[in-house]
């Protein structure tokens, strides 16, 4: 708009009572036509008339949602000037009669719109998860979740396989090293995560790990452990390779009898107990352990897991050196 003529032009626009009373009630809101209707208690065409003024002026945008549109008074797009043009007209229409009852039967759609979402969750409370899965995923949630990890970690995903976990995690870290002994599967990763550089994929063995000490923020253990004729060394070698404070996560199986494993898919453990990892976390040199059991999926067939995590320690007075005793 011509800055000289601009405020001229303002002005007859706001030169309107309903016009106003409609920017009252548009600020800080989005209001449909017909909600609009009913707050000023104004015909359509009357207020899709003003409401085209409005918007020609700049003084209303406007957005789609579904079927319905929006429409906002947008006063954190607007010149300074305007916002104060706005704010000396909005002060002596607030005190009206017309406004005051407008801001009471606003309150009342609003009141109505809560109440709709209100209906629909005591009518859906029984079936909340399943929509919730069908809509959006079994893993929604989880993938909010990760956002809460700091973007600058480092992280270690020990015996990586062919890159699942990596892949998820790879657009919430800076850098990701993932290892494993397979070249089979290393070559599966890496086709996986061809996309994503900052991951570096190594050919390695966790109880000798190609990776600097000090280097990561977190380890992840992922299904690997009962893998591993010697659990211990491996987890000694997760805390050199973390910094102080760094944090270890391990998923795994708790402890089963499914015997079979072993020849078809070379487990060297039926799982572990919540002491076994505890007393092997403490010989290793980590702090702050927790252990839990995960609630089984539902179309999972496999045993329980369960998660721990634990603290590399943060200062040279905590317990440094890792106790190994391999029983
Ligand atoms: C069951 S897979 C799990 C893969 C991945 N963490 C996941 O959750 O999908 C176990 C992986 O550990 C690897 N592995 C087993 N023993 C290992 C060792 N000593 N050092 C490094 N990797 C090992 C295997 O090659 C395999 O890729």
């Amino acid at each position: 708009m011509n800055q000289s003529c601009a405020v001229v032009d303002h002005l007859s626009v706001l030169s309107d009572a309903i016009r106003v009373r409609m920017l009252a009630v548009l600020e800080g809101r989005e209001l449909t036509v017909s909600e609009l209707c009913d707050v000023l208690q104004l015909p359509q065409s009357t207020v899709s008339r003003h409401l085209k003024t409005l918007s020609d002026g700049d003084w209303v945008s406007s957005r789609r949602d579904g079927t319905r549109r929006l429409y906002t008074l947008p006063l954190g797009d607007m010149e300074p000037s305007v916002r104060r043009l706005w704010q000396v007209v909005r002060e002596q229409v607030v005190a009206s009669r017309a406004a005051s009852d407008d801001d009471r039967r606003l309150k009342q759609i609003l009141s109505k719109r809560r109440t709709k979402s209100e209906a629909f969750f005591s009518s859906s409370a029984g079936q909340w998860s399943r929509l919730r899965d069908e809509l959006f995923g079994a893993t929604s949630h989880l993938r909010a979740m990760v956002r809460l990890l700091d973007p600058d970690v480092v992280v270690g995903d020990l015996g990586c396989g062919t890159g699942n976990v990596s892949e998820w995690l790879a657009p919430f870290a800076r850098r990701i090293i993932a290892v494993d002994a397979s070249k089979e599967m290393l070559k599966s990763a890496r086709e996986q995560l061809t996309a994503h550089r900052h991951v570096e994929v190594r050919h390695g063995a966790l109880e000798k790990l190609p990776i600097e000490s000090g280097e990561l923020d977190v380890a992840l253990m992922m299904l690997v452990l009962h893998h591993l004729p010697e659990p211990q060394l491996a987890l000694v070698e997760a805390a050199r390779t973390l910094k102080r404070g760094g944090r270890l996560l391990i998923l795994d199986m708790v402890s089963h009898e499914r015997e079979d494993y072993r020849q078809t898919m070379g487990h060297v453990w039926l799982g572990f107990s919540e002491k076994e990892i505890r007393k092997w976390l403490a010989s290793a040199g980590f702090k702050d352990v927790r252990w839990s059991p995960l609630p089984p999926e539902s179309r999972a067939r496999g045993p329980s897991l369960f998660v721990a995590t634990a603290r590399r320690s943060s200062s040279s007075t905590e317990k440094e050196k890792p106790n190994v005793s391999c029983e």
